[in-house]
């Protein structure tokens, strides 16, 4: 039964390794020591092109947020290499590191990590001032990306006036507003209810569509899942299976990526 739905690890991704925006290869996360380890990643590749909306799912436990760390330089691997655009991201200095996130990744998180003291045009333009954006030019972009994420009612609102949708929106729009390499998304839908959950996909589809963003998305949801054009399922620290949407409709592609849920015995809930 297990043939059925695993796929050697090595085959995970369309992008081949040369032309990948993000190349994982072969990393190993080990945590504890002596007698107590735990292989969080156990020799995990994929390759992740550019203008890919990806999702990452598996159960709990299954190396999901370790993974995503390993990305965002949060951790470094125990072994294996992480590459983006090339550069092997495992051997940066910590200064590089820190160059690396601003210049390359904008994060989106369960919640929305808003600064509470600032209003939505500041929590954005914040974004631009730390990359080092010329002042002059801040307000203008800030606008833009208000414009066509549809959040311009939040720019003059604190995170606490906000409703929990509208300060999702508003970190997509940070997020993107720096025109990162890619976005790494935890959990984006999480804590919003199934009508804001709907709105704040569709502001990544769109992201992705329309300004060539290139998303990883971890998230339990199949529904949630089935926004993105591909999915990677982990279980205990490996790739297990993907699916591609191709050309299937959005609830026969949630049915391929419930079938895989299923039998991974995660959890879900139904499409629409
Ligand atoms: N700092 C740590 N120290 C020790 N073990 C850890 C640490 N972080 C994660 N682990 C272990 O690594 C494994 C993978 O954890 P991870 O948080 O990546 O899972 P996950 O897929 O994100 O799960 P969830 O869906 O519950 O968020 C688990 O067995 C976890 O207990
Ligand atoms: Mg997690």
């Amino acid at each position: 039964m297990a043939e059925t739905f695993a796929i050697p690890p090595q085959q995970a991704g369309v992008a081949s390794a040369n032309s990948a925006l993000l190349s994982v290869e072969h990393v190993e996360k080990v945590f504890g020591g002596r007698g107590n380890l735990t292989h969080a990643l156990d020799g995990v590749s994929l390759n992740i092109a550019q203008g890919e909306f990806i999702a990452i799912m598996g159960p709990s436990g299954s190396g999901k947020t370790t993974l995503l760390n390993c990305i965002s330089t949060i951790d470094r691997p125990s072994n294996g290499r992480i590459l983006v655009k090339g550069q092997d991201i495992t051997k940066l200095s910590n200064r590089s590191l820190a160059k690396f996130r601003r210049e390359e990744l904008g994060f989106i998180f369960q919640d929305s990590n808003l600064l509470d003291t600032l209003t939505g045009f500041e929590n954005i333009a914040l974004a631009l001032t730390i990359k080092g954006e010329r002042a002059s030019q801040i307000p203008e972009r800030v606008k833009e990306i208000a414009h066509k994420l549809g959040v311009e009612q939040s720019m003059n609102k604190y995170p606490s006036q906000m409703s929990g949708g509208q300060r999702q929106r508003v970190a997509a729009a940070r997020a993107i507003v720096c025109d990162p390499s890619l976005i790494l998304a935890d959990e984006p839908t999480g804590a919003l209810d199934s009508h804001n959950a709907t709105v704040m996909l569709e502001t990544l589809e769109g992201m992705n569509q329309n300004m060539g963003a290139t998303i990883l998305m971890v998230t339990h949801d199949a529904y949630a899942a089935s926004f993105t054009s591909r999915v990677l399922f982990l279980s205990d620290g490996r790739i297990f299976n993907e699916v591609h949407r191709g050309t299937l409709s959005r609830e026969e592609y949630f049915t391929r990526i419930m079938e895989v849920v299923t039998f991974l015995g995660g959890e879900a809930r139904h499409a629409g």
